[in-house]
């Protein structure tokens, strides 16, 4: 099934703020045949959880410690506690702060060990100007060491980087056939995987995006801290 996946990032800034768009998100989905996950801060988890019936509920990061003195981390027991299904591992702006395929690793496996489904995100380092070949590469190692030790089913995210906006509308998305061809690539590499694109999506494109039946979906940043979109 396709999957839509909000990232909500650091957004937005207060509870009252989280509920509302939570359940307006939520009231628009009452004919939706996707599947929907929203992904709000941790610190908004429980509250969104409450709102929520058929969308799901997503984090956008884990430890890949279980627990212990660890501070600032949150566990993915802690997360499952909270009725958590996916979690967004690798993001661009989470490698930009430091994460490494190392780590990125553990974070998958600790995720998949735990009953949480990964949404992995490739695509980081490459710029405007990256070459299809170089893109390729680039992603293949992401893939290679994320996935080292890995044979579940799980959801990977195609992000270029350079068009992930910086707020709603900021940024210029890639074309639907240009991610297309990308998504093919990434699922001949792994075959378990349901490949979704993210990166200026918004109500402009996202139908000239699910034309495309290799694109299995979509991880929403900007757009998605305004329900109508
Ligand atoms: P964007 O973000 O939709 O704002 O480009 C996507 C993402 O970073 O996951």
């Amino acid at each position: 099934m396709r999957l839509i996946a909000a990232n909500w990032k650091m957004n937005p800034g207060t509870r009252a703020e989280a509920k509302k768009l939570a359940a307006q998100v939520e009231a628009g989905l009452k004919k939706s045949k996707i599947e929907v996950a929203i992904c709000p801060p941790f610190v908004f988890l429980e509250e969104v959880e409450e709102r929520l019936k058929k969308a799901k509920l997503g984090a956008q990061n884990v430890s890949a410690e279980i627990k212990g003195p660890h501070t600032g981390e949150v566990s993915a027991t802690q997360l499952k506690d909270l009725g958590v299904k996916y979690v967004i591992v690798g993001h661009s702006e989470r490698r930009a702060m430091g994460e490494t395929d190392i780590l990125i690793n553990r974070k998958i496996k600790v995720c998949l060990e735990n009953g949480l489904e990964p949404i992995l995100c490739v695509g980081y380092g490459t710029t405007e100007n990256t070459t299809e070949a170089s893109e390729r590469k680039i992603i293949s190692k992401q893939l290679g060491a994320a996935l080292k030790g890995v044979n579940n089913r799980l959801t990977i995210a195609y992000e270029p980087a350079w068009t992930i906006s910086k707020g709603f509308g900021t940024a210029k998305p890639i074309s639907p056939e240009r991610a297309a061809k990308v998504i093919k690539f990434i699922k001949s590499k792994y075959r378990k995987a349901r490949v979704i694109y993210g990166a200026s999506i918004t109500s402009k494109n996202a139908g000239e995006l699910a034309k495309f039946k290799a694109i299995e979906g979509g991880l929403v940043g900007g757009a998605s801290l305004d329900a109508g979109e």
